[in-house]
């Protein structure tokens, strides 16, 4: 489950690679994206693929976990404006194939309940991105959130706010809120890959590998999901027991590439 990687770009090369190989199939896909600096080297990646083979993406739909409330979508610090920098604007979707949480005006639970039946429409996410807080939240489910939860607003915790501030000019700037997408939502997806790069992750990497499944920790979640693989770099992996961690090399053995 556990696999690490010398570098983020590795991850990055190998995440970019298992989403353009969907890609190429041509069949329905549905995407579950996530936002982040974990993401950004794998959308940076996967963009240049895409530009280098071009591949038809006209049955692919693309659903993100997340977004602040109270941040207009074309806000610099919103996950909408993020998702158009780093993929969507560089990848021809059109509009239509693209979900983000609304979160401008705070949605109400009837809002909430439809995005999450969205994607069960279209047959449920294939594939799902994750990054991990350093509080082990997915999505933006902080510690405590109900394992049968779908999407719902959350009130952010002070270490997630404080985690997150670095990206606004000033701490008071960054929302109080957020809507996300619910752990069982995410645990529906039919294959999920949970990135955790940098030594600010090595903590709570080591917490996840050695705990029981938990509502405080909410990506433990994950361990009852039959097809997750947990991908760290170095950095990250470092107070790993060696011993459940596995190398990188034994994951691309087991893919044809094409
Ligand atoms: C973002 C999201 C969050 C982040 C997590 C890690 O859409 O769902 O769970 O993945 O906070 O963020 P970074 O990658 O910035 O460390």
């Amino acid at each position: 489950m556990f696999y690490v990687f010398p570098t983020p770009q590795e991850i990055a090369d190998y995440v970019s690679a298992q989403m353009f190989y969907r890609l190429q199939a041509q069949t329905q896909l549905v995407l579950g994206l996530a936002t982040g600096s974990t993401m950004k080297p794998v959308y940076a990646r996967l963009i240049k693929q895409l530009q280098e083979n071009p591949v038809d993406l006209s049955k692919v739909y693309c659903f993100n976990l997340d977004e602040y409330v109270g941040l207009a979508a074309d806000h610099p610090q919103s996950y909408a404006a993020y998702m158009q920098e780093h993929l969507f604007e560089h990848v021809p979707f059109v509009a239509e194939q693209l979900f983000l949480p609304p979160g401008f005006c705070r949605p109400s639970d009837e809002q909430c309940l439809a995005f999450s039946a969205r994607i069960q429409q279209l047959g449920g996410i294939d594939l799902q991105l994750l990054g991990i807080g350093t509080n082990g939240h997915i999505g933006f489910n902080e510690p405590g959130t109900a394992f049968d939860s779908r999407t719902h607003v959350v009130q952010l915790s002070e270490q997630t706010r404080h985690d997150n501030s670095r990206f606004f000019r000033d701490r008071s700037e960054m929302p109080t809120h957020a809507v996300t997408l619910g752990l069982q939502d995410i645990m529906e997806a039919k294959e999920i890959f949970l990135l955790a790069t940098g030594e600010h992750k090595a903590r709570i990497m080591a917490r996840l590998q050695g705990c029981a499944i938990e509502e405080e920790l909410p990506a433990s979640i994950l361990k009852k999901h039959p097809n997750t693989k947990i991908l760290l770099d170095e950095a990250a992996a470092q107070y790993l027991d060696p011993a459940q961690g596995k190398d990188y090399r034994d994951l691309l053995k087991q893919y044809t590439y094409r």
